[in-house]
């Protein structure tokens, strides 16, 4: 079957589905501290739906798979998900974004279920400002879920992702820089985007990826860059001693844009071609009223043609999505 391409010939390789807009924390980057709405449970696609849009993406090529939300693992059953789509023809690599609070419980079964790769969320290694970031007292516990993380071989790498804001990432990257040398973790600072709830978000609150490799080298002296896909979001970078790996996810200061392979479907089956789309594509409607997979393709098909050039945070004028990160799916 034809590639799916959009209207700039970029071919897309991967969604992100979000399983829930809930989620158990409230990071300040992120969500309001109370407040959201959730969506009725009855607007959520359910399991079934996830795995026939997917089948759909990977007959036409998508073959890579990130489940997110809000926190994945709040939606109850994930792994039976994880393992409808780890049997879909074409689905090469199927991956996880959580909070990690859930997961000293739930890694085991998501293995079990075919998951191969897991990205975790942690801003700090200190209490009280983990406490800070996420609105919830919660380190130990996702130190605890990396660790029973850890003890699963499959499921590698396990990526720890840290949104760096300016005056708070700070100090807390020689910690992270140590945990990425200590464990079998790829640590990856990933720059602060206008995706806040409360937004709060201001340009110079990003805390760039040069600024946070500079305080890196300053320590342990200069990084190796490590070779990357074309269309991946981070640049990857060792030690020079060879021990531990470093990313760095840089959309506001070195936009990727160019070789974005990214789509995105909500927890309520509206299809996003980008991070900052203000249109989105109702794919539920036609789900439910029985579209076949031929009406499928070609709504996707449509709506991919008009995926954004480029995001534009930088630009004057910079127009805020139409929702924040929890309810469109990182
Ligand atoms: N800017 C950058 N990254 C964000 N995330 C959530 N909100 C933001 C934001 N405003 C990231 C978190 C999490 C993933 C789901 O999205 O790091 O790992
Ligand atoms: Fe929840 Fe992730 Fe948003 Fe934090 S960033 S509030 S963990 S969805």
């Amino acid at each position: 079957m034809a590639p799916l391409v959009d209207g700039w010939g970029r071919e897309i390789g991967s969604v992100r589905v979000s399983v829930t807009d809930k989620c158990n924390f409230r990071c300040r980057y992120c969500m309001p501290a109370d407040g959201l709405e959730w969506l009725p449970h009855a607007e959520l696609l359910t399991f079934e739906e996830i795995a026939r849009l997917v089948r759909v993406l990977a007959a036409m090529g998508v073959g890579e798979v990130r489940l997110t939300g809000g926190e994945p693992l709040a939606r109850r059953g994930l792994p039976e998900l994880v393992a409808l789509l780890s049997t879909v023809d074409g689905v090469h690599d199927l991956s996880l974004t959580t909070n990690g609070v859930l997961l000293d419980r739930l890694a085991a079964p998501l293995v079990r279920a075919g998951l191969t790769r897991l990205n975790v969320s942690l801003d700090s290694l200190n209490h009280v400002r983990f406490a800070q970031m996420t609105r919830r007292d919660a380190l130990d516990r996702v130190l605890a879920g990396l660790e029973e993380a850890e003890r699963h071989p499959q499921l590698r790498p396990i990526k720890v992702n840290c949104v760096a804001v300016r005056g708070f990432t700070e100090i807390e990257v020689p910690a992270l820089a140590e945990l990425a040398r200590r464990k079998p973790y790829v640590v990856r600072f990933i720059e602060f985007m206008p995706l806040d709830a409360d937004e709060a978000w201001r340009g110079d609150e990003v805390l760039s990826g040069a600024e946070i490799r500079a305080l890196v080298e300053a320590r342990w002296g200069p990084l190796v860059e490590l070779p990357t896909k074309a269309s991946s979001t981070a640049r990857r970078f060792r030690f020079a001693d060879g021990i531990g790996e470093l990313g760095f996810v840089s959309p506001v200061s070195e936009p990727f844009c160019s070789a974005c392979d990214r789509i995105r479907v909500t927890a309520d089956g509206q299809l996003r071609t980008c991070l900052f789309s203000r249109r989105e594509w109702d794919l539920k409607g036609p789900l439910r009223a029985g579209a076949s997979d031929a009406e499928l393709e070609q709504l996707i098909r449509h709506a991919v043609r008009h995926k954004e050039l480029k995001h534009r945070i930088n630009d004057a004028g910079f127009v805020r999505a139409s929702r924040s990160m929890s309810q469109i799916g990182g």
